[in-house]
């Protein structure tokens, strides 16, 4: 049976890596293979997560790039070569222009810490984006996976998942409580639904 051909694009730690990574070992991805990841700097530790599980991890930097069109054109280039399907943006920090997403129309997927459009768009990202949960005091947040266009965290919405607010939470305790209660979860179904769909099956079996 063909699979999509899945590239992940990461900028930091890679846990959601991690949990596509440990996904696809358990079949849970069974209409997908991760075929390359891609950092947006070298030295990332989710470079290392890819290398130990055997997928080829390569990094791109913006900066040494000198444009956004060049940087583009890389990460272009890269896709072309591993014959990629769709791109799952799993903590990948750098903005992609409309010339880019426009090429993979409905085949880019982003994972954001926030119940989108709550703490979202330029500028939400990371912890920051839980700092504003707290300080805004809102008592329930979540993660939300969605379509990726030009507009930042605005394409439409695929899965949603709520998450607890407690007392006494600092960003870093309730940044974890997202990751394991909806994060980790929800992206490596929606990377099965997306791939499930270029493939041609049923989105839910
Ligand atoms: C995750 O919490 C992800 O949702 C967030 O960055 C973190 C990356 O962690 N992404 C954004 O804020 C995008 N706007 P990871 O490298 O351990 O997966």
């Amino acid at each position: 049976m063909k699979k999509a051909r899945i590239a992940v694009l990461v900028s930091g730690g890679g846990t959601n890596l991690q949990a596509l990574i440990d996904a696809e070992k358990n079949g849970k991805i069974p209409s997908g293979t991760l075929s390359v990841v891609i950092a947006s700097k070298p030295g990332v530790y989710a470079l290392e997560r890819a290398d130990q599980a055997g997928i080829p991890a390569l990094a791109v930097s913006r900066k040494a790039s000198g444009s956004q069109a060049a940087f583009e054109q890389q990460l272009l280039d890269i896709l072309e070569s591993y014959r990629i399907d769709m791109i799952v943006l799993a903590g990948f920090l750098s903005i992609l222009s409309k010339d880019f997403t426009d090429r993979y129309p409905q085949r880019i997927i982003n994972i954001h810490p926030s119940l989108i459009p709550a703490f979202c768009g330029a500028g939400y990202y990371g912890l920051k984006v839980h700092e504003a949960a707290l300080s805004y005091g809102v008592k329930v947040t979540g993660a939300t996976v969605h379509y990726v266009n030009e507009v930042p965290d605005g394409g439409q919405i695929l899965l949603q998942k709520a998450v607890e607010i407690l007392p006494g939470d600092t960003p870093q305790v309730l940044q974890r409580r997202v990751m394991e209660q909806a994060e980790w979860i929800l992206l490596p179904q929606a990377a099965e639904m997306v791939a499930a769909k270029i493939i041609g099956k049923e989105e839910h079996a």
